[in-house]
């Protein structure tokens, strides 16, 4: 149906203009496959960040909040401005990976780690730990306060990684926004937190900011899940809410990496909507240990 149709079919009716605006604008942000294309193209050509296997739902919504943020009414728009402008381009990477998480995020699987999977990690010398996807840090600082508190903490040494090195800066500091310290202490508490989350965190210029001592054996590296290599003989691998922003090819490819990454005996824990259907039949050696569970075990076994 063109405007002039609309128009005849709304005029009169109440909230008219408002309609009439949102449609305006809702044309004006559709965006054509062959837009998405070309600008993720530009992004991989000029700064090697490959999106292009990421799912196209929620990519295409992320880049029209990115074209309102712009004021441009077609993406195409924003290709020039990425090629020729690197904080702009920085700025549009930053919209594409979100960082939205939280401490102790889903406490349910956090009070299964606690109780049922420290537990058995435990029995290594040594426990190395890859946090892939960890935005502002948050997730690892939540494995560094719980390996803390089950005494495990000093053998322990936990790999954090994401592709944004934005990101990265952010979670080496270990500062966030006061504004989320009271549901982050009752997402610490629901984990099953013997102490009190405010023992460690402290209010410094406005922001939350974590104990120095849980930074000691945490170290934030970047990496792409898209092109990088496998992190080596890991004991828990913690992917969480990463997947869901991958199309199904680029899902396989990344749950290969992980699951290579784990030693045998190894978990693999991903976000709770990440159901990735035929995961066992990506790779074998995967068994989940509970199906209302994002939590694999890599099988001990030859196969
Ligand atoms: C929604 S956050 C998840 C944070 C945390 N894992 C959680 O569940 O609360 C997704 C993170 O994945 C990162 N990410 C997106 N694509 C990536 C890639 N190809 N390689 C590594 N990290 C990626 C983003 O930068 C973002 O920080």
């Amino acid at each position: 149906m063109g405007y002039q149709k609309i128009f005849h079919v709304f005029r009169g009716q109440p909230g008219f203009f408002e309609k009439m605006t949102n449609l305006i604008k809702w044309k004006n942000h559709h965006i054509e496959d062959v837009e998405v294309n070309l600008l993720l193209n530009a992004l991989k050509e000029r700064y090697g960040y490959d999106f292009t296997g990421y799912a196209r739902a929620s990519l295409k919504r992320r880049l029209s909040a990115l074209m309102l943020d712009f004021s441009v009414e077609r993406l195409s728009q924003l290709i020039p401005i990425v090629l020729y402008d690197v904080s702009a381009a920085q700025k549009v990477i930053c919209g594409i990976s979100v960082p939205t998480s939280d401490f102790f995020r889903d406490p349910k699987i956090w009070a299964y780690l606690r109780s049922t999977i420290l537990p058995q990690l435990a029995s290594f010398p040594r426990i190395n730990i890859w946090q892939a996807g960890c935005g502002h840090g948050e997730e690892a600082y939540s494995l560094a306060i719980m390996l803390h508190e089950t005494g495990l903490l000093k053998r322990s040494r936990i790999f954090s990684s994401d592709i944004n090195p934005l990101f990265l800066e952010q979670a080496r500091a270990g500062r966030w926004p006061l504004r989320n310290q009271n549901y982050w202490s009752d997402n610490y508490k629901l984990a099953g937190g013997s102490a009190d989350f405010s023992d460690y965190v402290v209010v410094k210029n406005n922001e939350l900011a974590i104990a120095d001592e849980l930074k000691l054996q945490l170290e934030f590296i970047q990496h792409n899940l898209v092109v990088d290599d496998v992190f080596k003989e890991m004991q828990l691998v913690v992917c969480r809410n990463v997947l869901i922003y991958f199309g199904n090819t680029l899902q396989e490819h990344v749950v290969l990496l992980l699951a290579r990454s784990l030693e045998r005996g190894g978990y693999l824990l991903l976000g709770n909507g990440e159901n990735i259907v035929q995961l066992s039949q990506i790779h074998p050696q995967l068994e989940q240990l509970d199906s209302s569970l994002q939590l694999y075990r890599k099988r001990i076994g030859v196969y």
